[in-house]
């Protein structure tokens, strides 16, 4: 049955931007969503210049949040747009995530999804109470071999998992943060753009999710080194954070933006009790699967061992590589099956919750490195 496309909205992602590219990609993979407007710069001359070149209405292009929310919300409901992707600068998560969801809309948020955990809390009691569909966009979990992966340890085929080693490794900051004029040109490094945090809350998270969404295990309490490199650079650079989970199962996620030349290596390995699982951003379309006195096993996306999520999460017969767009695009379809109301797998995109979590690591690894690498809990 054809179904008509849900009408997307984003906010930030235009011409300067770094990840709306992979969003508005990923929204016409799946070919669920068609791009109706926004609110894509905080200069309106470049957003509307931005809005002709997608050939976009330009009645469409708002110069501000504000004015969007106005705009779309006093059209009939049959134009306005539904869904609303928010790609701006971490600062601007909460208000304009509490602002859209409190006006009816579906959001679509980058993470780290707000500066505090008391405020990710809010956003789930506003969804909630709003009835609206929040997705995530930790990115990485759209993967097949990621969704094979979970799919894996949650049918027991590495048996009880005991140990999780996550790693994110980046180099890019390397080149700018022994300059204190080049500094300045990274948002990132500024806490009143970026939060709390750098190199936790933009890479270490992804990499806290990752390792709760493949073994579906609950962090307990995290022990913390962070670095800053410098002391009058604010936000930490570099970090590495022990986790202990239930049942004695321990784990680490090493964050780093000053690997220097490092581009963008994130793997996560799972070890149970009957094999291990392991997986590398850089090379996404493969899955290793050790066991005790086999060869290592390669399980490649769109063959017939796929569980029913990572069949689900393939689009192309096997041997075509797929990569980032098509990882995000899952996480697209995902939440477009929760808009519509249609039934869906778990784990098919992240949701708010992911992002409470994800605000609770942060914070709790901020508190351990603070008291000086102190076991710190994650209340939830
Ligand atoms: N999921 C991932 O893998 C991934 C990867 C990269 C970035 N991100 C996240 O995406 C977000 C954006 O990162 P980026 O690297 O694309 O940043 P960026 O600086 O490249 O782009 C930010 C965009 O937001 C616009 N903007 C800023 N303030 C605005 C406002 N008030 N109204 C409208 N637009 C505004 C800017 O003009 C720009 O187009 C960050 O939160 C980051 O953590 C996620």
């Amino acid at each position: 049955m054809s179904q008509r496309k849900i009408r997307l909205g984003m906010i930030g992602g235009g011409h300067s931007s770094f990840i709306g590219i992979v969003h508005r990609i990923a929204s016409y993979i799946g070919e669920q969503y068609t791009l109706v407007g926004g609110a894509f710069d905080t200069d309106y001359n470049r957003a509307i210049d931005f809005a002709k070149q997608l050939e976009l209405d330009p009645s469409r292009t708002y110069p501000n949040i504000d004015a969007f929310v106005a705009g779309e919300t006093a059209l009939p409901a049959d134009q306005r747009i539904e869904a609303v992707v928010v790609v701006t600068p971490n600062f601007l998560h909460y208000p304009m995530a509490k602002q859209l969801i409190q006006a009816g809309f579906h959001v679509i948020c980058e993470k780290p999804v707000t500066n505090t955990a008391a405020e990710a809390v809010e956003l789930e009691e506003l969804v909630a109470k709003h009835k609206v569909v929040f997705a995530l966009t930790h990115t990485y979990t759209g993967y097949p071999m990621v969704r094979q992966m979970k799919s894996m340890i949650a049918d027991g085929v590495i048996g009880d998992v005991q140990k999780v080693d996550a790693q994110y490794y980046q180099g890019w900051i390397n080149p700018v943060i022994h300059d204190k004029e080049k500094r300045k040109s990274v948002w990132r490094l500024d806490p009143e753009k970026a939060g709390q945090s750098c190199c936790m809350g933009d890479i270490g998270v992804h990499a806290f999710q990752m390792v709760e969404y493949t073994t579906g295990l609950k962090t307990k309490k995290v022990l913390s080194d962070l670095n800053t490199l410098y002391p009058d650079n604010a936000l930490d650079v570099d970090g590495t954070a022990l986790l202990r989970f239930e049942n004695n199962v321990r784990g680490i996620v090493r964050a780093s933006q000053i690997a220097t030349a490092e581009e963008n290596n994130f793997t996560v390995a799972v070890y149970g009790t009957k094999g291990s699982l392991k997986w590398e951003q850089e090379n996404p379309n493969y899955l290793y699967f050790l066991q005790e006195n086999e060869p290592m096993q390669v399980m490649k996306p769109g063959h017939v061992y796929a569980s029913e999520l990572a069949k689900q999460s393939t689009k192309m017969a096997p041997g075509h590589p797929e990569g980032i767009f098509d990882s995000m695009a899952n996480l697209y379809t995902g939440a477009a099956k929760a808009i519509r109301g249609e039934a869906y797998l778990e784990g098919s995109y992240p949701t708010i919750r992911d992002g409470v979590r994800g605000m609770k690591f942060i914070e709790a690894v901020l508190a351990s490195a603070k008291a000086g690498n102190t076991w710190t809990e994650i209340v939830d």
